[in-house]
């Protein structure tokens, strides 16, 4: 009870801290984010210079489950609603066309907005104490740009060490456990419904299937012509270790060259792999949920070893693995060509 008040406390000061156009990071059920005021654009470019990530890539603003979504957007297509009864509040990030009061700065120039009501209770307690319920709490994941999300408080801290220190610019790091789906929320973007129908421009928790179910139509995948989205780069979700992905049936033998070159490795599976000569070792669940929750985490944990190479089982390329595929493969990007000069 005494514990209870005390964290409504804490929440309530975090609220006023975001009215006063500071930088709030909050545990979200996907991962946590790094809030600001959304229609204070100041308060929004603390959020691109504390993650260093261009002021083009807009972010998604965050609501309560009682908000007014024609404050946000005009245009509120009846998909939006079928999807918003299914699927909020939770993991699902809708676009919509921006209202034309709201600020440049979060939709990074664009004429659209991204809308999502978390489920998490810390969360939903910080934005109905934020301006009585009634504001938008504009929120990337709280990792540098580029970079693993964080899961957990303490990834938070160990990303902005200085930013979250005494003076710094975050002004509170709110501590709701760690994150249940463990990867961001799925985006759809409904703003060229005539022309594309609804498309996924982020997989997620919640599959391509399931939002077939409810919209009758197969979203669609993006093109060239989407709006930008950071987590739709190629390279992202990384950590400082080079990642490779390898099928499950080449890893014992790549374990043993990269042994035979005298190559550090840390290794993610999901299956059982007996004893390796991995510096660090971590199975993952083999099923998408559970693999989802442990990723981000487990990636951050094997980094921390300092191998040349962290191996990563390669999973089904099926629909239901999308989103923990889609980010694995920006995870290994930029280390798609190590394993060669490693072997050299
Ligand atoms: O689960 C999540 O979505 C987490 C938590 C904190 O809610 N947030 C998150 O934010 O992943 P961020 O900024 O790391 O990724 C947001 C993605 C980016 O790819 C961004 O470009 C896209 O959403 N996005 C936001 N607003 C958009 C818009 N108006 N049009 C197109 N893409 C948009
Ligand atoms: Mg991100």
């Amino acid at each position: 009870m005494q514990e209870n008040q005390q964290q409504q406390q804490v929440i309530q000061h975090a609220a006023r801290q975001l009215e006063a156009g500071m930088l709030v990071a909050f545990p979200t059920e996907t991962v946590y984010g790094l809030g600001a005021d959304a229609e204070n654009p100041d308060a929004v470019a603390r959020i691109y210079a504390a993650k260093g990530r261009p002021s083009n890539h807009p972010v998604i603003v965050h609501v309560t489950p009682e908000a007014d979504l024609s404050y946000w957007a005009t245009d509120i297509p009846p998909q939006a609603q079928q999807l918003i009864a299914a699927f909020w509040p939770g993991p699902l990030t809708l676009i919509l066309k921006r209202a034309s009061h709201i600020p440049d700065a979060v939709s990074g120039g664009q004429d659209s907005v991204g809308l999502r009501c978390p489920s998490h209770p810390v969360a939903q307690a910080l934005l109905r104490s934020f301006k009585g319920g009634k504001g938008g709490v504009a929120a990337p994941s709280a990792n540098k740009f580029g970079h693993v999300s964080p899961t957990t408080a303490q990834h938070v801290i160990d990303e902005f060490p200085d930013e979250t220190g005494v003076g710094g610019a975050i002004a509170a790091v709110l501590d709701g456990g760690q994150s249940e789906v463990g990867i961001e929320s799925t985006i759809v973007d409904l703003t060229r419904l005539a022309t594309h129908g609804p498309v996924l421009l982020r997989p997620g928790d919640i599959s391509a299937a399931q939002l077939a179910e409810v919209l009758g139509v197969m979203p669609a995948a993006p093109d060239f012509a989407a709006p930008r989205a950071s987590g739709t780069l190629d390279a992202h979700y990384a950590p400082n270790t080079p990642v490779v992905l390898v099928a499950s049936d080449a890893l014992a033998s790549t374990m043993q060259q990269l042994k035979e070159a005298g190559r550090s490795f840390a290794l993610m599976s999901h299956g059982q792999h007996g004893k390796t000569e991995a510096l660090a070792h971590l199975m993952l669940p083999a099923e998408p949920h559970g693999y989802a929750h442990d990723l981000y985490a487990d990636l951050r944990a094997l980094d921390a070893a300092h191998a040349d190479v962290i191996l990563v089982e390669a999973l089904p390329d099926d629909r239901e693995w999308q989103g923990v595929n889609d980010r694995l493969r920006r995870a290994a990007f930029d280390s798609r060509d190590v394993l060669g000069s490693l072997l050299a």
